[in-house]
Order: C-alpha cells, then structure tokens, then sequence
C-alpha cells in the first residue's frame, strides 16, 4: 500500500481537486508506478485529515480519467498503463479498407484518447465519398479561395448548413446566422466569452451533465449552476442564472427528452427575464423511434443560440460545427474568432458544403441511422434478457443508453469491468452535483449487434465475482 505525500492548502479550498491534482502528478511522474494500491479512501481520509467524501471524490475523478483502476475486493490501483482515457480493452474494429495513397510513405498512427461512448463508429466514416469531396473541391475552387477566409466561415457552408438545418431540425436560420467552428465545444466557448465579456455570467446546467464541458464553460468566463434533470428534462421550476446549457433533444447523459410543457415553461423563462438559452444539438440526427424533436432554436430564434457539429454524424476529428444565433450575437461570435485564431480549415468547410449539397451527408446518416438501430435493439434485448433488474433509460435516440445499475453494483467498478468486456462505457458519478441512482453510460455504436448479448452476459458474470475466462 503507497505512503503518500500530499500537501493541501486549506485556504485555497477545492480539496478534492488538490488530491486529484497531486496524484495525477505522482503518477504522470511515475512516483506512483502503474499497479501501485492506494490507501482506502478512509485512511486517507483520516491522514489529510478531511472527510471521507472528498477522498473518494478524488479517486473517482482519476478513474474515471484512467489514471486508477477500482475493483472490488482489491481496492484503488493506479491503472497499468498510466495514459488518461486509456483505448478500453476490447476487439479493435475491423480495419477500414485501405486507402489507396500516392505516396508509399507509412501514415503515423496517432496518439489514441479512448473511444467516448457517444462518438460513432469511425470505421464507417465514409471515406471514398469524403474523397471524393475534397477531390472536387481540390478541382474546382479558385486557389484564392484558400487564403484566410471570412472568420465565421466560407458561405457555401453557411449557405447548406442553413438549408440542412432548416429542413432537418426545423431551425430558423439563414447564412449570416451562422458562424462555422471546431466543434459544439468551441461554439459554446465562443458565445461565453462574448456574453460574459459584459459581466459575470451565470450559467444554469443541467444536473447531470457532460463532465467534458465542464472546464471549458468555467474558463470561457461562466459561473455554473446545476439544475436538475427528472423524466421530463431539466425542471424549469428550478431555474436562476443568466443563461441556460441544455441538451433537449436527449439530455446528456440521462437520454431524457424535453417535454413539450417544459419546453414552453423554459422559453418562458428566457423571454421573461431576457435571458439566453444554448441549445446543444449534440446528437439530435439519431433518433430512432419517433419523428426528431424539432430544435428550441426554431421556436423562439431570438433567444436560442443552437450549437450543433458532425462530430456524431462523421467524425469528431474533423472539428467541424457551427453556431446559428441571433444576428448581433452572431456578429459578436464571428468577430471574437476572428480576435482568437481566424477561422476553421477552408477545405473541409468547402467538402462538406458539397458533401450536403450532393446528398452525401443524408445518405450516410441514413444509413448509420439503421445500423445504429439495429446495434441499441440488440444491446436493449441483452439487458432486458440478462439484466432485467437494470433500468434502461434514453433509448429514444443518440449513440448511447443511460443504465441504471441494479442494487449493489458500484458505477466505476461497472465502468471498469464493462470496459474489459468490450463495452464503451462511462460513470455518471462524476457528471452529478447531487446524489442520484447508480448508473452508467452505455455506448453502443461500437458494438456489433451480435456482439451484444455476450457482453452483457460477460458484464454479469463478472460482477457477480465469477471468472468467464
Ligand atoms: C453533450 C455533448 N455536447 C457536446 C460535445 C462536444 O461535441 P463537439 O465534438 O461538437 O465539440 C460532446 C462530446 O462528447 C457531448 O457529449
């Protein structure tokens, strides 16, 4: 068991933090080897001389990092290999068929973060057509064309994105609201900084939410306030601050649809008080079961800003999504990432213009749509066929189902050993403010639909202390 060396400022408050950030330290520096056992959180606890709570608020942070390993029996371990978000072990899919290059030079594999259990399953990208869009691209556009272009993004993009959202998500949008960036990520990070440039921003979030988020809303200048989430979505009763962050098209990471009297109950709010609403359109192209929910942004576009990418749809890698706003507020966007760093990659704003204008992008989402399908009908049936005592929620839509785990299973070690049976998956603990039922985050775009009954059956096994092996 380490002896550890930790030191606290007590005045600096954020204790957790401190001990998450000192481990992480130890480990990065290898003073704590992978294999390492920590002291039981009570222990501890009762050298730093604080609560319980905060230690093990630390540990779960590094798991759900991947810097520790948590089993039962066993206690904490600093996971082996010490990379954060390390590849989960399970099948690699099978490889993408090679792509024919010019040169024969080997292309580096990069470095690899860990398959999120809300990203789609890359070896579908479809690469032949995306070729093919750079490759006209390439052909047809002007070369100045490629200088620094417009920083809220090249019009032909703008000008199908508007098109694309007005028909799919019934938005209420035209090309000069729309400012094009790396991603719903950097579009959120963008609009906070021009609303918070003012003065202090206090921004409600959903309770729970995407941890992922989190640092970058606090660092675009906003101060978090968790509301909660119920059946029906984020409870507007609730509600205070100057803005909100929502996902209502499938909360993340409950699933939960907004409801029609929730969704007049917030636009209400936002009227009242002359507030601002940031939709995240996170995943709103995968939906399964019913017609998609329209967004709010088409609703009330003078108080939504919508954010939305290709980032479920293609690929997160490309870094690719827009922010379709008010036009003040558009204005603001375009001109503050002019300030920062001048714009996105022309190129691929040229393809994916062509890409939605020749009905390449409809087309793969059709068809992942009815792949996806298939693989949550499999994962669904193997849950209720082994795990029947588990609740699955969220099923409606997105790439993932929100599992409420049956009395007595611990979330990270869930998530740890679901991980080892080939499940991409995810603690809820860390995305909650308040206490919750046990649950994880299960993906299933990874997971062929014959695959899914034996590792349900494998995650059974295993957490009921038997060896499968
Ligand atoms: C709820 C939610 N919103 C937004 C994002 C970020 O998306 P993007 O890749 O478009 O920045 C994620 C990423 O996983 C997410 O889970």
């Amino acid at each position: 068991m380490a002896d550890l060396h930790i030191q606290i400022n007590r005045d600096k408050g954020g204790i957790a933090g401190q001990i998450a950030s000192e481990l992480r330290d130890s480990i990065r520096g290898g003073r704590l080897a992978p294999g390492t056992r920590l002291p039981a959180t009570r222990d501890l606890a009762t050298d730093l001389q604080v609560s319980r709570g905060v230690v093990v608020e630390a540990y779960e942070q590094l798991v759900a990092e991947g810097f520790l390993v948590s089993r039962v029996g066993v206690g904490t371990q600093v996971a082996p290999k010490t990379t954060p978000r390390a590849a989960p072990r399970q099948k690699p899919s099978p490889r993408p068929k090679p792509v024919r290059r010019a040169s024969s030079a080997p292309v580096c594999a990069p470095p690899y973060y860990g398959h999120r259990p809300t990203s789609p399953d890359l070896s579908h990208f479809p690469r032949e057509r995306w070729l093919a869009a750079v490759r006209h691209v390439l052909t047809t556009v002007p070369s100045e064309a490629f200088d620094y272009g417009d920083p809220g993004g090249v019009p032909e993009l703008r000008e199908e994105l508007a098109g694309y959202l007005r028909r799919v998500r019934a938005a209420d949008v035209r090309p000069e609201n729309l400012v094009i960036v790396g991603g719903v990520a950097q579009g959120l990070s963008l609009v906070l900084h021009v609303l918070s440039r003012q003065r202090p921003l206090r921004l409600a979030v959903e309770d729970p939410t995407s941890q992922r988020q989190v640092p970058l809303l606090r660092r675009a200048g906003a101060h978090l306030v968790p509301v909660p989430v119920d059946e029906e979505g984020l409870d507007v009763r609730k509600l205070s601050g100057d803005a909100v962050l929502v996902t209502p098209a499938h909360q993340y990471p409950t699933g939960v649809v907004l409801s029609p009297p929730r969704r007049a109950a917030l636009m209400e709010w936002a009227y009242a008080g002359n507030r601002v609403i940031l939709e995240d359109d996170y995943d709103a192209e995968f939906r399964f079961d019913r017609d998609p929910v329209g967004c709010l942004q088409g609703l009330a576009p003078g108080r939504v800003v919508l954010s939305g990418s290709v980032s479920k749809a293609l690929a997160p890698g490309l870094r690719l999504g827009w922010v379709a706003a008010p036009p003040d507020l558009a204005e603001a966007v375009r001109r503050a990432r002019g300030e920062l760093d001048l714009g996105s990659p022309v190129i691929e704003q040229y393809a994916l213009a062509h890409f939605l204008r020749t009905g390449g992008y409809d087309k793969h989402l059709r068809r992942m749509r009815r792949e996806y399908r298939r693989r949550r009908d499999a994962l669904v049936r193997a849950l209720a066929q082994e795990l029947p005592e588990a609740r699955v929620r969220g099923i409606e839509a997105g790439l993932h189902v929100y599992l409420e785990l049956p009395d007595g299973w611990d979330e990270l070690v869930t998530a740890h050993v679901a991980q080892e049976v080939g499940l991409s998956t995810e603690p809820v603990a860390p995305m909650r403010e308040s206490a919750g039922a046990a649950a994880v985050v299960v993906g299933f775009s990874r997971l062929p639909a014959h695959k899914a009954l034996d590792a349900i059956r494998g995650l059974k096994v295993r957490m009921s202390g038997q060896n499968v092996d």
